[in-house]
C-alpha cells in the first residue's frame, strides 16, 4: 500500500528523511502539484489533523476535496471500502483517513492511490508522531539518550501507542504516569512529581472521556491536583525542559489554562509543524518514495 498508515513498518533513517523535509519546508523549500486533488475522510471528529491536512495540501498547490460525512452515502451504510474505491474511480491523487478502528486500513490493501492514517482507533497517529519527534528535534537536536513522559489517558491514547514505539527506536527513555486505570505497558511507571524533576519532554495526553465505558472514577478537580500540570509543577520541571500535548486541550483537567501558553509550552508549535509534517509525507507520497 502506498501513502502513509503507520511508521511502525518505516526504519530510523527513513523517519529522519521525513522530518529534514518537514524542516526543509518550514525554511521556505516550495513544491507546486497542481491539477491534483486529494480527499479528507474523517470517521471521528478532528480540528488539527483535519485542517492542517488540508492547509498542507494548499500550500503543495493540490485542491482540496470537503467530505460531508453526514450528507455522504456513509449514512446510508456504505462500507469505508466502497466510499474509499469510489474516490479512487473518481480519480483523487490522495485519500486522508481518520476511523475509530484500530489498523481500518487492511480492508484496504487493493487500493493503489496513497492513503494517509489521519489516526486509526488506539493504535497510531503517524502525522501526529513525526509532528512531535519534529518539535523535539528543533528543540534538542537529537534523540538519543532523551527522558520523556507520557502523562494522563494512555490507555486510549493512540498518539501515546505510536509516539512511545518509535521514540523507543530512536534511543529515547519513555515512561508513563497517570490514574492506574489509564495506565498499560506502554512505558516504565514514574509518579508525577518525580517525572516532572528527571524528564525533558513532558507528554500530556487529553482524557479521552469519548473513549471510556464508564465515567471517570474521580472529578476533574481532583484529576487536575493529581495528574494535571499546574503552575507549581511547572516549576518544578528540570531545567530547559518542555511540555507538548497533542491537543485538543481539556483546559484545568489535564492541564492548567495558563500552563497552555506559557514559556514551557510547544503545544502551538507542534500545530505549526504539523503542517510542514504533511507537506513532507503528501510529497514523498507523490513523489513515490513513500
Ligand atoms: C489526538 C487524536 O485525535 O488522536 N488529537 C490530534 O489529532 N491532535 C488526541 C486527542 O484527541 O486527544
Amino acid at each position: 500500500m502506498r501513502g502513509l498508515l503507520t511508521l511502525r513498518s518505516l526504519s530510523v533513517p527513513e523517519i529522519m528523511d521525513i522530518i529534514d523535509l518537514a524542516i526543509r519546508f518550514k525554511k521556505g523549500l516550495t513544491v507546486n502539484y497542481s491539477g491534483k486533488k486529494m480527499v479528507n475522510l474523517f470517521y471521528e471528529n478532528s480540528t488539527r489533523t483535519q485542517y492542517s491536512f488540508q492547509i498542507a495540501m494548499m500550500n503543495l498547490g493540490i485542491q482540496p476535496l470537503s467530505f460531508n460525512l453526514a450528507g455522504s452515502s456513509v449514512a446510508k451504510g456504505e462500507t469505508l471500502y466502497d466510499t474509499v474505491r469510489t474516490f479512487e474511480a473518481l480519480g483523487v491523487d490522495g485519500i486522508v483517513i481518520r476511523h475509530k478502528q484500530d489498523v481500518f486500513y487492511k480492508e484496504l490493501e487493493t487500493i493503489k492511490v496513497p492513503i494517509f492514517n489521519g489516526g486509526d482507533g488506539t493504535s497510531d497517529h503517524p502525522t501526529q508522531t513525526l509532528l512531535d519527534l519534529m518539535t523535539i528535534y528543533e528543540e534538542f537536536g537529537r534523540f538519543q539518550g532523551l527522558k520523556i513522559c507520557l502523562v494522563g489517558d494512555i490507555r486510549h491514547s493512540r498518539v501515546a501507542h505510536g509516539n512511545a514505539e518509535v521514540m523507543k527506536r530512536l534511543g529515547m527513555e519513555v515512561y508513563i504516569s497517570g490514574p492506574p486505570e489509564f495506565c498499560d505497558d506502554t512505558g516504565k511507571f514514574l509518579p508525577l512529581d518525580k517525572a516532572i524533576k528527571v524528564c525533558d519532554i513532558i507528554n500530556l495526553l487529553r482524557v479521552q472521556m469519548e473513549r471510556h465505558e464508564e465515567e471517570m472514577k474521580i472529578s476533574k478537580e481532583e484529576y487536575h491536583q493529581k495528574w494535571g500540570m499546574t503552575i507549581q509543577r511547572v516549576g518544578a520541571m528540570k531545567r530547559g525542559a518542555i511540555i507538548m500535548h497533542p491537543a485538543p486541550i481539556n483546559r484545568g483537567v489535564e492541564i492548567a489554562s495558563e500552563v497552555a501558553e506559557c514559556v514551557s509550552s510547544r503545544i502551538y508549535k507542534q500545530m505549526e509543524n504539523g503542517v510542514y509534517i504533511r507537506m513532507a509525507v503528501i510529497s514523498m507520497a507523490l513523489e513515490g518514495k513513500l
